[in-house]
């Protein structure tokens, strides 16, 4: 048998984790003959929750699932993890403005931070799927400093996914006919949803649609989508969520079938200056990511990723404090 993957899962009582950990169980993100230990973190309000999430896990009889550890404690849930998902978060309060919102979570995630750096495998892979996400991954990786930042991500795999199913319903092709999406920078609504290096059956995408709905209804449409979801099912995006975040891990340690959008530090490429988790075209391979280079940006896409790299500047601000 192969040795069990430690996954690390926080807010584990959460609705995201309830349709992620039984994919993670049933092997979609590892593979089907990979058996995985499952750590997961909560808060103390939220431990009844989680330990009935347990009893679910059990009940499923899962045969990858090695060990369940269910605790409050960041240093425990951490312990040796090859993989951890930063799902938890602090949502928006009433009266809260979006200063205290990345403040509160700018806490958590530091203390996570600290949590996998003095505990978590070496070689751990690291996705940040709580909101602020790109700006709470800086975070848990600016309080990790014997952790390489490049291990630390944030998630735009949905907003890629979703740029998917637009493009393909939109052309009448099934989105495994799409090559070469993009997401930009920030997971918010200052995201670029870019398809001007999009293939589909080998034709460029952009002669394939009008112009003016790319720009006037396909780009807003990806962008607004989390808020169209919470208007019709009266809650955020949770399964959708999940699978992106399997996908994610899942290309990340398995290798990506093309190009694949991930939140990783920027490192001056497309004139992205470090200091933001910016989304940018990676492709997977041997267990990393590498950013595509040499794509070409006109005047229209240089605008639209600027304004996003303005939006996670001006977050990095506000928490620069923690950093
Ligand atoms: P939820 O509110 O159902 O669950 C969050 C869970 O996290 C709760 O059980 C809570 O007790 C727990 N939690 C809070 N603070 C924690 C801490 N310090 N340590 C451990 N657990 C903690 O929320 P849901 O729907 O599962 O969403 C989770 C996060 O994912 C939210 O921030 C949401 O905005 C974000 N999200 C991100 C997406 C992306 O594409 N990056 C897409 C959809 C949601």
């Amino acid at each position: 048998m192969k040795t069990p993957v430690r996954v690390a899962i926080t807010g584990g009582a959460g609705q995201i984790s309830y349709s992620l950990i039984f994919r993670i169980a049933a092997g979609d993100m590892l593979g089907p003959d990979q058996p995985v230990i499952l750590q997961l973190l909560e808060i103390p309000p939220a431990m009844d929750a989680l330990k009935g999430v347990v009893m679910e896990i059990n009940d499923c009889a899962f045969p990858l699932v090695q060990d369940i550890v269910a605790t409050d404690d960041p240093d425990v849930a951490f312990a040796k993890a090859d993989v951890a998902l930063l799902v938890g978060a602090r949502p928006r309060g009433k009266g809260m403005e979006r200063a205290d919102l990345l403040q509160a979570n700018a806490e958590i995630f530091s203390v996570q931070g600290k949590a996998l750096n003095d505990h978590a495998s070496r070689d751990v892979k690291v996705l940040v799927v709580g909101n602020p996400a790109n700006t709470n991954a800086l975070i848990a990786s600016a309080n990790a400093p014997d952790l390489d930042p490049g291990q630390f991500t944030a998630m735009t795999r949905l907003d890629h996914n979703r740029a998917l199913t637009q493009l393909a319903q939109k052309t009448g092709k099934h989105v495994t006919d799409i090559e070469g999406m993009i997401i930009w920078g920030n997971h918010s609504a200052t995201q670029y949803p870019d398809i001007a290096h999009c293939k589909i059956d080998g034709k460029a995408a952009a002669d394939l649609v009008d112009q003016n709905w790319y720009r006037s209804d396909f780009i807003p449409t990806v962008q607004k989508r989390g808020a169209a979801i919470i208007e019709a099912r009266g809650a955020s995006s949770a399964a959708s969520a999940a699978s992106a975040a399997i996908d994610h891990i899942h290309d990340w340690v398995l290798g990506s079938d093309g190009i694949v959008s991930m939140a990783i530090p920027s490192d001056g490429s497309y004139g992205i200056e470090p200091g933001v988790i910016y989304s940018y075209p990676v492709v997977c391979q041997n267990g990393g990511y590498e950013i595509v280079q040499g794509l070409d940006v006109d005047d229209f896409s240089r605008e639209k990723m600027t304004a996003t790299e303005t939006e996670l500047r001006e977050e990095r601000a506000a928490v620069e404090n923690l950093l």
